[in-house]
């Protein structure tokens, strides 16, 4: 059995001063998402009739990013944070009458996990609460909330850190802030709670504690995953919440059939698809839409975003942003390519090559210290080192066309908009400006002419001087054993 709740509200309203940054905290991401965008992630898997975050400071990015990633959210705006209490009211007042189950959470917590919602509300349905909270044991539980159990082990109340004495401070059980609630007690307990505490804040916890005081069943989950409880605050939270996002996204892969060498030092969106037997070397970020295919080999040291890498595909030292590499695609070592790059079947990007909006066929080759922009290479082509492709005259983009088997020798600039046929041919060191046919050899390069004795003449003393009188003077016959 599971239970659509009629609402999921999360909380997002507060400026997050300790992030110490003009982007609003929630913004801010872990995996690839922004920490609202995990809230509103796990939130969605419980399948609410409505999701609504209660945005309040830097509201219009965060509302702005909400409609982008996430167009079924709803959003209220709490123009003054006085409290969680007065945070989910704000929320409610923008929601019809509800009925059912409102679960509450963060939208500062991601770790939190879809079936940990489900967990708290399907406990919160078989007990017949009118509250049930998540929470967790902790080493050190200074500034939370803290779960004040009662003799029957139901929760009695929940005491902030700031309004509890000795005894209560004690308690190591906390408050996570995620909680599931009956609709109709939380909004009239929203009715009856106060400022009378020592932040003078209206306290959603204070809901729970006039629920059990009206003879009402106050439950509560306990997590043993005190992780998915973790807020972020400040930047080391941050970095300490990405880090343990990431051991468990790489656990998940290597569960499922992926190779790595070192799950620490690599790093995988929560929107990254790996098929089995990919194998992944130190040093790999892969980032946002990135698709890796069987038995494909990433890395060491690579990145690539929004990048789809074909079955059996080698990609060593690259960063690569919007490619398509194709099956058995050889990439690196020290490659960039960039948005549009499209390397076919057994085709080959090597060293110190950049690749731009440009097509490169199938088993074509493109070895060393290339630029290709805006160009299509057929099938087989070889791109000799050194090779530009000169897409830009100062004003517009022009595009290039190398057709299949072509051979274009090394240190040639192609002039664009050019085409050269399948089957010809560029000599080393070639400005080609104007188009080939098949079968023709391009050669557009000064002609060799050699000046006789002009070592001797202009740099007569030098090592080179000397070295061309030994060798003049020695022309016939250099083989040893023919001695005179
Ligand atoms: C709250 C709980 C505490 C719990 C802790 C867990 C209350 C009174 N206390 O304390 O028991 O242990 O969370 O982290 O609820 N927010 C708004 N509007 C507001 C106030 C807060 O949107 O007016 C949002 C914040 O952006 C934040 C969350 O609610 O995401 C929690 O607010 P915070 O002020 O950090 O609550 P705590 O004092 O930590
Ligand atoms: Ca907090």
């Amino acid at each position: 059995m599971t239970t659509r709740p009629a609402a999921v509200v999360v909380l997002a309203a507060g400026e997050g001063t300790r992030m110490k940054s003009s982007t609003p905290k929630v913004l801010h991401e872990v995996a690839g998402r922004s920490l609202v965008g995990h809230a509103v992630a796990a939130a969605q898997e419980l399948k609410p009739d409505h999701l609504s975050v209660v945005i309040g400071h830097g509201r219009d990015l965060v509302a702005a990013h909400l409609a982008e990633v996430a167009p079924g959210v709803t959003t209220a705006v709490q123009e003054q944070q006085l409290g969680t209490g007065h945070a989910v009211g704000v929320a409610l007042e923008t929601l019809p009458e509800l009925d059912g189950v409102v679960v509450v959470t963060y939208g500062d917590v991601p770790l939190l996990t879809g079936d940990t919602l489900h967990e708290l509300v399907e406990q919160h349905v078989a007990d017949g609460n009118a509250a049930t909270v998540l929470t967790a044991h902790v080493a050190d539980p200074t500034g939370y909330g803290r779960i004040v159990r009662e003799a029957d082990g139901g929760v009695g109340r929940i005491v902030e850190h700031k309004d509890a004495d000795e005894a209560t401070l004690a308690i190591t059980e906390i408050n996570s802030g995620i909680y599931a609630f009956d609709a109709a007690v939380l909004r009239a307990g929203l009715g009856r709670i106060t400022t009378q505490n020592a932040q003078g804040e209206l306290y959603l916890t204070d809901v729970l504690g006039l629920a059990r005081q009206d003879g009402r069943r106050v439950g509560a989950v306990v997590t043993g995953d005190a992780w998915q409880t973790e807020g972020v605050n400040d930047r080391v939270q941050l970095a300490a919440v990405n880090r343990e996002f990431n051991r468990r996204v790489t656990e998940k892969w290597m569960r499922s059939g992926v190779t790595m060498i070192d799950p620490a030092s690599t790093f995988i969106d929560v929107t990254v698809v790996l098929e089995r037997d990919v194998v992944l070397r130190p040093g790999v970020q892969l980032r946002g839409r990135t698709e890796i295919a069987a038995g494909a080999e990433v890395g060491p040291d690579s990145t690539l975003i929004d990048t789809v890498v074909g079955p059996g595909a080698s990609v060593v030292r690259v960063h690569a942003n919007g490619a398509q590499i194709g099956a058995e695609a050889a990439v690196g070592p020290y490659t960039y390519l960039r948005p549009g790059a499209v390397l076919e079947t057994k085709s080959k990007a090597g060293a110190y090559v950049e690749i731009k909006k440009s097509t490169v066929g199938p088993g074509a080759k493109v070895p060393h210290l290339t630029y290709v922009g805006d160009a299509t290479i057929g099938e087989g082509a070889n791109i000799g080192a050194g090779t530009i492709f000169a897409n830009y005259d100062g004003v517009a983009k022009h595009p290039t066309t190398v057709g299949k088997h072509v051979f274009v020798g090394s240190d040639s600039v192609l002039v664009a908009p050019v085409e050269l046929a399948d089957g010809s041919y560029v000599a080393a060191g070639s400005t080609v400006v104007s188009a080939t046919e098949p079968g023709e050899l391009a050669v557009a390069r000064g002609r060799q002419r050699n000046i006789a004795g002009w070592v001797a003449r202009k740099r007569p003393g030098t090592k080179t001087a000397a070295a061309a009188e030994a060798a003049a003077g020695d022309t016939t016959g250099t083989n040893e054993g023919d001695e005179p």
